[in-house]
């Protein structure tokens, strides 16, 4: 059994906060979401994986490398255009030949990984394997409709009015029937071959297509709040590790990641948090479930309940709360006169002062 994980698209539908990089490689207590993936691959035991890249290759070559940081085995399949996720199956059929896969979306996070869900494939084999999770707007993503025994008997994609609010995971097993399915159908309204209208196809020709309902599932859909709660919920599940320097002055409480090369001056961590390499925290408090990335400056300041990127600094601003900071980001005080707030804020940037 192979893997297929998609990791291209345009720059264009970026969100939160980076507009400029790959979103598959958008941090979760400190780590990207696509590695996440790529260890849940190995885990269940699969180590050939083809990932399909396009205009933010070179970004995720360098992060994920040729895979053996991960025991994987990984071909780069590169896409000219992001024409769909059925579009990647087409073009990665030499690749695949005549093996069964798992196609995960590189930008899907599943809590507790897929050993389960592929052995049970390789239990069964039915034709198709698809993952379904309950949300509350199903309308940014693709909708099954089950009849009252829990079969699949209609996938829409990104409904105006959704059948049910079960949305489907990015997250799909096939076997080499899809092949079929993804060459009779026809792009749709968004210009894209989609992978749900390649699945309804199998339905329709009464393939065998189960489903799966799940719990524990998280994409980046813009929404702030979701990805502070996967991050508290990523956090929850580690082990106290201190690495880095924390000195005398200092005090890290309960489950605390200290990563090498990061310095703990005169500060109080409280975990479950952690602390990025080349960071230094001081004369600060660090709450619980907050993740502070790389080489960042914390300084005379109160983090809880947030995320740092990378290369930022926070320095003498009293407390911060429920907040996703970008990269190379800085936060201070205002000079007292005049008496103003003074911005420079990024697109879709949201900002609560106190005053
Ligand atoms: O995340 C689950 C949803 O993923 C499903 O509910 C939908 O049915 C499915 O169509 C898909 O919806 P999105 O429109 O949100 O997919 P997105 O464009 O974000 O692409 C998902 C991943 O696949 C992302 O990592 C980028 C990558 N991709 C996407 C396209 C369209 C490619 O590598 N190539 C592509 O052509």
């Amino acid at each position: 059994m192979k893997a297929l994980v998609l990791s291209g698209g345009a720059g264009t539908r970026l969100r939160p906060i980076t507009h400029t990089s790959a979103k598959q490689l958008v941090p979760v207590a400190n780590k990207a979401v696509l590695f996440y993936g790529l260890e849940s691959i190995a885990e269940a035991g699969i180590t050939d994986v083809g990932m399909i890249v396009g205009d933010t290759a070179a970004e995720i070559e360098e992060a994920v490398g040729d895979g053996s940081q991960f025991g994987l085995k990984i071909t780069y399949i590169a896409q000219e255009r992001p024409l769909g996720l059925a579009h990647a199956v087409l073009i990665a059929r030499d690749y695949l030949g005549d093996d069964d896969f798992v196609m995960y979306l590189g930008d899907n996070f599943i809590v507790g990984g897929i050993s389960g869900l592929v052995d049970e494939f390789r239990g069964n084999r039915p034709d198709a394997q698809i993952l379904l999770t309950r949300v509350a707007d199903p309308r940014a993503f693709g909708v099954a409709e089950l009849d009252p025994s829990g079969q699949v008997v209609g996938l829409e994609e990104k409904p105006d009015r959704p059948k049910s609010d079960l949305a489907l995971v990015g997250v799909y097993l096939f076997t080499p029937l899809i092949h079929e399915a993804v060459r009779a159908i026809e792009p749709s309204w968004r210009g894209e071959l989609e992978i749900t209208h390649a699945i309804q196809h199998l339905i329709d020709s009464r393939a065998d297509v189960r489903s799966t309902v799940i719990t524990g599932y998280w994409k980046d859909t813009g929404n702030v709040g979701d990805m502070l709660e996967v991050n508290r919920m990523v956090l929850e599940g580690m082990d106290r590790r201190i690495d880095g320097d924390v000195d005398t002055a200092s005090e890290t409480i309960g489950r605390v990641v200290v990563e090498e090369g990061a310095r703990i001056v005169n500060s109080r961590i409280v975990g479950p948090a952690v602390i990025g390499s080349g960071t230094v925290i001081s004369n600060s408090y660090v709450g619980p479930f907050t993740s502070v990335a790389e080489n960042c400056r914390i300084t005379d300041s109160e983090l809880e309940f947030s995320i740092v990127l990378r290369d930022s600094s926070i320095q003498g601003v009293g407390r911060i709360e429920a907040s996703l900071i970008g990269r190379h980001v800085e936060v201070t005080p205002a000079p007292s006169v005049p008496s103003a707030h003074r911005f420079v804020l990024g697109d879709h940037s949201k900002v609560q002062i106190t005053s």
